[in-house]
């Protein structure tokens, strides 16, 4: 049987399904992973701007760098592999969609319980007063030359977007939610993601600790292959039109 076959029946007998979404589900969206052949952090500069440290000494510099990302990511709209899940919920199938991107995707799609472990591009707050802000502003300043980045008026300090960076630990609220699905569920599918990156990367051991098969689809060899069920080497775009044909 292929393995997408073998999927799909794995699918129509779950209960409780789960997805652990990573950056290999926006790539079709025109979003950019990061350790794919043409992912970001072929950048070695990218990796150190992007980070905590990187947004403490340059913050201009790393609205700068990140601005292109920002953009594409306002601009994509959900890929098939996205509106599947949402289809997936809809039948009563799927629980929650647990996802590394910070791209807002699945909100977009119309999955209603989202667990954003790396946070999200779309709102920042002040690190000096904590008050929160829609970025959506500050991004078309920064567009527009109006700005090189946004400041606080009351602090007159950088405001940070609600991203995690490295070196930054994960919300609480999300992980929580995160775990809390793992546990729940009796399918994991994991989609375009390494699954290599800590502590995203224990959810689906978590998963399998509790019993859930794990299904993961993924262009490259990730980190579970050998604890999956099926592996399906295949563009998720591809993977779910087969998927959503079995579910309409
Ligand atoms: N279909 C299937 N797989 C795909 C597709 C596609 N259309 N496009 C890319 N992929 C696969 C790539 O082969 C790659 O293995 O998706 C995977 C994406 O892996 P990464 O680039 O490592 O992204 P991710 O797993 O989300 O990274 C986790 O690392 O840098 C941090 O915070 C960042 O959230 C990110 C975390």
């Amino acid at each position: 049987m292929y393995p997408t076959e073998e999927a799909i029946g794995l699918m129509r007998k779950a209960n409780r399904i789960a997805a652990l979404s990573g950056a290999g589900i926006s790539t079709e969206a025109g979003v950019p992973d990061f350790r794919g052949p043409t992912g970001l952090w072929q950048d070695p500069e990218l990796i150190k701007q992007l980070s905590a440290t990187g947004f403490r000494d340059d913050p201009e510099g790393f609205y700068s760098s990140s601005m292109n990302l920002f953009s594409t990511m306002a601009k994509a709209e959900p890929t098939m592999a996205h509106k599947l899940l949402v289809r997936l919920q809809h039948i009563g199938k799927l629980d929650a969609v647990v996802t590394q991107n910070i791209d807002g995707l699945h909100q977009k799609a119309g999955s209603s319980k989202v667990f954003e472990v790396h946070g999200t591009y779309r709102t920042g707050y002040c690190p000096e007063c904590g008050a929160d802000f829609d970025m959506a502003p500050f991004y078309e300043d920064i567009e527009n030359g109006r700005i090189k980045m946004p400041l606080c008026r009351a602090c007159n300090v950088p405001i940070k977007p609600d991203i995690v960076l490295f070196e930054e630990l994960l919300p609480e609220e999300a992980w929580n939610g995160a775990v809390e699905a793992m546990e729940e569920c009796d399918l994991l599918l994991a989609l375009g993601s390494s699954l290599v990156i800590y502590p995203a990367a224990e959810l689906p051991s978590i998963a399998l600790i509790n019993g859930a098969k794990l299904i993961i689809v993924n262009l490259e060899a990730t980190a579970y292959d050998s604890a999956a069920t099926v592996v399906v080497r295949e563009k998720l775009g591809d993977f779910a039109a087969s998927a959503m044909a079995a579910f309409t």
